[in-house]
């Protein structure tokens, strides 16, 4: 029998939370009050609430989370900001929409997360700012990027759009007081209904001024201190935000759970599953395997009805982007390299049945049986792990 399992799957949970998110959304639409307002700034308290910050700065979108961070933070033109080689494009592209320079860097083979050693050979006398990326729902250790951050006065900008709720050492990532940007796009582990931000920090200095650059660089109304944007969240969206918030805990905890289930159902094949760390450090907004025939099992999961991804195909410094603005190429972040060949996405979200992660694990199975791997799991990518 074939089933059909989608790579996110939004409907069932529309299913499983619509008489709470009908109610909020209609209390919206009563109250007229579209674009900021109680709505929001009630989000806006929960979410920092809930990251352990003092306060959460609420935007349109991730990407200008990071942007505002960055100028927030003083950064611009002519400086240089070292991003992981392996991430979405929007972490380098961030940075390259205030006019600094993103210095790519690799990652680690574990982790797939951005690794200190190269961060710290990528520093020149223009370096200002790190942003690492906690990547997949993985919270980063960030002990090593804050010694290098301390050592060549460097501002650390994270980028979490990938982990609303990962733990590191104990601490929800978030709370360190640290410039925190996060993602509210639809497939996150924390969603709207459309494209939606935040930025957590401790400084209420650094506050105000996100509270101004979100709004078109304006303290009070028509008084306009510096060029910010228009970079707002909507109180539908915040509306949608608060519900799904109060259910983040339990949904990060299943996607957990699921990721057990997965690697146990993966033991034995010559396949690689991410490493599953100490309870809450990694909320699974992805669950990324490594090996060698990555290609064909794709297509042979896809033939079976299992939908996957590629987090990612193209290493961020080769891009045509990039390679257009002078990036190093090949060979100059070799881990981020191998893995963008040899890694692939299975599907993750809290709604997952037994039945479907069984099918997705006997389905891999069954065409590592029927084709085995002559170079397992892949030899190299154990190999270079070990
Ligand atoms: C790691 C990472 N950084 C930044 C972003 C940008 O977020 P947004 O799509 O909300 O602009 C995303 C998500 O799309 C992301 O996954």
């Amino acid at each position: 029998m074939t089933l059909s399992i989608p790579f996110v799957d939004l409907k069932a949970q529309y299913a499983a939370i619509r008489d709470q998110v009908e109610p909020a959304m209609a209390e919206v639409l009563e109250s007229a009050h579209f674009v900021g307002g109680p709505v929001v700034e009630r989000f806006e308290r929960e979410f920092a609430e809930f990251c352990g910050a003092a306060f959460a700065v609420s935007v349109a979108n991730g990407t200008d989370a990071i942007s505002m961070a960055l100028r927030a933070a003083e950064i611009g033109p002519g400086d240089e900001v070292l991003v992981p080689a392996n991430s979405f494009f929007a972490s380098a592209e961030a940075v390259s929409n205030i006019g600094a320079t993103p210095v790519f860097v690799d990652v680690e083979a574990r982790t797939f997360l951005m690794d200190p050693a190269s961060a710290a050979a990528a520093i020149t006398p223009r370096t200002r700012a790190i942003l690492p990326v906690h990547l997949f729902g993985r919270a980063l250790d960030m002990r090593p990027f804050v010694k290098l951050a301390a050592a060549h006065g460097l501002t650390i900008v994270e980028d979490c759009a990938q982990a609303h709720g990962a733990v590191i050492s104990g601490e929800t990532v978030g709370s360190s007081g640290r410039l925190t940007c996060y993602s509210f796009y639809p497939g996150k582990n924390l969603g709207a209904y459309g494209d939606g931000g935040a930025i957590t920090t401790n400084n209420p200095q650094l506050r105000q001024r996100l509270l101004e650059l979100r709004d078109h660089g304006s303290p009070r109304k028509y008084e306009h201190a510096r060029v910010g944007y228009n970079s707002r969240l909507d109180a539908l969206q915040a509306a949608v935000l608060s519900v799904k918030l109060r259910c983040l805990a339990d949904w990060n905890a299943a996607r957990r759970r699921h990721a057990e289930t997965y690697a146990a159902g993966l033991e034995g094949l010559p396949i690689l599953p991410p490493d599953i760390p100490p309870a809450g450090e990694h909320v699974f907004h992805l669950f990324v395997v490594r090996l060698a025939c990555r290609d064909p099992l794709q297509k042979f999961l896809a033939s079976r009805g299992i939908a996957t991804g590629i987090h990612y195909p193209t290493p961020l410094h080769l891009t045509e982007a990039y390679q257009r603005l002078g990036a190093p190429g090949p060979g100059s972040c070799p881990v981020a390299e191998a893995l963008s060949a040899e890694i692939l996405s299975l599907p993750m979200y809290a709604e997952l049945t037994a039945k479907q992660l069984r099918y997705t694990t006997e389905t891999i199975r069954e065409f590592l049986h029927t084709n085995p791997v002559e170079a397992p799991p892949g030899e190299g990518a154990l190999h270079s792990v070990a």
